[in-house]
């Protein structure tokens, strides 16, 4: 049977579960999610496990990323069945603290991001978003002092905005992105799959499909213009109520110019009654 893994709750136990790491000289590799962990999550832990000693999860619920209106009351929590699936990959450390202790009254700093993160993707529909995931993850990242840090690509301009911060607040942890880990039927993993109705989880992967074709079109030089229409127009025949389905450089997010070369990412977001799905591809 497997060892439960060590559980961090404040910043000082925190502290002296990693000095005891690294007096080992082992690597810590973190991987941060808001738990209700799924494939998607476990293959970022497997991912971590390869790339340093040691792996830490943290485990947060960070309010600060969510609109009043959103479904921070009811995102899933699932802290046992977490556990355990740290447990049975042998996770080195959980770092799980409270709102309290990672914002203790008085807090007053946060990180505004730019570039990437005012792409008007993400940031047209969630103008809170980002700076409430870099304010956290830049205080994960000094909390840690990780090696390395593991985001997954299906959150694909949330890991644009922590690579580049990590690049500009020169914090000494390499970001690396992982695959999509995808249901069967193509739709990408989410916690927030488990919101969707019968007939909604039906329509679901038309998104994936959607990225797909558009993908093997752009590949063979159709047009993104009308391309992108013919793709928008089946989104919303399939029920969704589409936010965005851009083609953008693959690094920096910007929009493309006519017959331009470089890397690219096809991006949706859409809702469906009332669950936003977010995807993405390389095209
Ligand atoms: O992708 C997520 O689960 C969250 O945005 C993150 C990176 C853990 C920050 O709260």
């Amino acid at each position: 049977m497997s060892r439960s893994p060590r559980i961090a709750r404040t910043v000082s136990a925190l502290r002296r579960e990693l000095d005891s790491l690294r007096a080992r000289k082992a690597s810590i590799a973190l991987v941060p999610t808001m738990g209700a962990l799924h494939e998607g999550h476990i293959s970022l832990v497997r991912l971590a496990k390869r790339r340093a000693d040691k792996v830490v999860v943290s485990i947060f619920v960070n309010p600060t990323q969510f609109a009043p209106t959103e479904d921070f009351g009811s995102y899933p929590r699932t802290w046992k069945d977490d556990v355990a699936k740290l447990t049975a990959e042998r996770v080195d450390l959980i770092w799980h603290p409270d709102a309290k202790a990672m914002y203790p009254d008085g807090f007053a700093t946060r990180i505004v991001p730019e570039g990437a993160a005012l792409a008007g993707l993400e940031d047209r529909f969630r103008p809170h978003f980002f700076g409430g995931v870099a304010t956290v993850v830049a205080k994960l990242f000094t909390q840690c002092r990780p090696d390395v840090a593991i985001f997954g690509e299906k959150d694909y301009q949330q890991l644009r905005v922590v690579t580049q911060m990590a690049r500009d607040l020169d914090l000494g942890v390499r970001v690396v992105g992982s695959r999509t880990v995808r249901e069967r039927d193509g739709l990408a993993m989410s916690s927030r799959n488990v919101y969707l109705s019968a007939d909604e989880r039906r329509a679901a992967p038309t998104l994936h499909r959607v990225l797909k074709q558009l993908a093997t079109r752009l590949r063979a030089g159709d047009d993104i213009k009308p391309a992108v229409r013919a793709g928008a127009a089946e989104i919303t025949e399939a029920g969704f109520a589409l936010d965005y389905l851009e083609v953008r450089h693959a690094e920096t997010l910007a929009p493309l110019g006519p017959n331009e070369s470089g890397p690219k990412r096809i991006l949706v977001a859409a809702k469906i009654g009332t669950t936003r799905l977010i995807d993405n591809v390389a095209a």
